[in-house]
């Protein structure tokens, strides 16, 4: 499933994120991948300005109802921030299965900077039926399958800036958990009508059948969503009398 995560970041968050980048020392990214062609930078993941900016994704998105609905995020790795120059790209690749500890089901790939300051640099996704490519306002995401074959076309004017990461889901298997994004997309709509109850008890029960709550080992440095929330609309009826 492809989303589009409208507004992770509010206006106050986006600046402050860009005020904490600019600040920041990025590095030649080929230091977390050998692939040959990668050419960016980031910031190195456990640096200061990488894990305060970082904190402010993870708290926007841990409130944002789209990205608990389609990722059921168990586990988020830590968030990494990378630049592309003028002349810098990143060719077809497949992200690592595995980041401490973290499954990576879903990648996400929020957008840092203006779309008419930097040309080129479109996240190509190839689905395996096409590719989808992505340019999204600055504080706009996208979700994609971390097991599609992706690249970051070449920036040939500016500098495109983005913050990526990893979720391990409690729903592995991709097609359970686009059932459970339909179901809770319809409990909003229907709530209130007599379907709502019966629609209510599916989607719960769903979730209670696939969810997988086994926490990856956190010892090893990974980040951790607070807390798993579902959307209000979609909150369970109470304890039975
Ligand atoms: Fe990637």
């Amino acid at each position: 499933m492809y989303t589009i995560l409208n507004q992770v970041l509010t206006v106050n968050e986006l600046a402050s994120v860009r005020r904490i980048l600019a600040a920041g020392d990025f590095v030649d990214g080929r230091a977390t991948s050998a692939l040959s062609g990668k050419n960016n930078l980031q910031l190195p993941i456990d640096s200061a300005a990488a894990r305060e900016a970082g904190a402010i994704v993870l708290e926007a998105l841990d409130r944002h109802e789209t990205f608990n609905l389609a990722v059921q995020p168990l586990a988020v790795h830590q968030p990494l921030f990378s630049r592309y120059e003028a002349g810098m790209e990143y060719p077809d690749h497949i992200d690592a299965a595995v980041m401490s500890s973290v499954r990576t089901d879903v990648a996400l790939t929020l957008f840092l900077s203006d779309v008419d300051s930097y040309a080129g640099g479109d996240l190509v996704v190839d689905t395996g039926f096409g590719v989808r490519k992505y340019r999204l306002a600055p504080g706009d995401a996208v979700a994609y399958p971390a097991s599609t074959v992706h690249h970051i076309a070449p920036v040939t004017l500016g500098a495109r800036v983005v913050c990526v990461l990893w979720a391990q889901s409690l729903i592995r298997d991709p097609a359970n958990r686009e059932i459970l994004y339909d179901l809770g997309l319809l409990m909003g709509s229907l709530g209130g009508t007599s379907c709502g109850p019966r629609i209510h008890r599916s989607y719960w029960n769903l979730l209670r059948m696939w969810a997988e709550t086994s926490p990856p080992d956190w010892r090893s440095g990974a980040s951790r969503m607070p807390v798993v929330r579902t959307p209000p609309s979609i909150e369970p009826p109470g304890p039975a009398p």
